[in-house]
């Protein structure tokens, strides 16, 4: 099985993170994980998930605790990241569709997630590997900062709900 979904947070002007790469104007906002589109239920889904050097520098910098995730991980980047023992995370900067065999084969019968950030969902559409892109909005502005999606891409929306402060709204990338 093979099912990408980029499932993110943003502003309500598209931004994913500000300008200073805080998530504190969304973080703080009301939500339920099991509510719908909430992150519980998403997450249960997921086999395998994949994220830029910037969204895996943010997890660094922000998770006190382990690491967040059980399933495993690839983070794209030309960086050099000290390895994480006990954790399968794997550092790479190899072509996506190459990534994307990879991580479809680790998945199982599970759901592949781009956690982000923007650039790289939009890479997996370029290749035809982005099937869904699911917004939680945030009621906030920011005016600046990390974009959302930053290509064209023709989309089918398919649900919408409120979930506490978020707007959430399901989207078939149209292919
Ligand atoms: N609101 C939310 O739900 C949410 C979700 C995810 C992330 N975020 C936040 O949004 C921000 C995202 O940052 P960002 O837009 O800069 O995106 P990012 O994807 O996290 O990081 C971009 C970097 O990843 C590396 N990269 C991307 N594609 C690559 C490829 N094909 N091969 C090799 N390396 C590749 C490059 O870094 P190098 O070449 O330097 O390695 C690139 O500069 C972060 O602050 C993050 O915390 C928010």
């Amino acid at each position: 099985m093979s099912f990408t979904t980029y499932y993110t947070a943003s502003s309500l002007d598209g931004f994913i993170a500000d300008a200073e790469h805080s998530l504190d104007w969304l973080l703080t906002r009301k939500n339920d994980g099991s509510g719908p589109m909430g992150y519980d239920l998403f997450i249960a889904e997921i086999g395998a998930i994949v994220m830029g050097a910037n969204t895996y520098q943010w997890l660094l910098d922000h998770e006190s605790g382990p690491w967040p995730y059980t399933m495993p991980a690839w983070v794209v980047t030309h960086r050099e990241f000290d390895a994480r023992p006990g954790h399968d995370i794997r550092f790479t900067s190899e072509p996506i569709p190459a990534i994307h065999q990879q991580m479809v084969a680790a998945a199982g019968d599970k759901k592949l997630w781009v956690v982000g950030g923007g650039g790289l969902a939009a890479e997996f559409a370029e290749h035809g590997l982005l099937d869904e892109i699911i917004v939680s909005f945030a009621p906030v502005t920011l005016g600046s900062g990390a974009p959302i999606f930053p290509a064209r891409q023709e989309l089918r929306p398919v649900e919408v709900a409120l979930n506490g402060e978020l707007v959430c709204a399901r989207y078939e990338v149209v292919k």
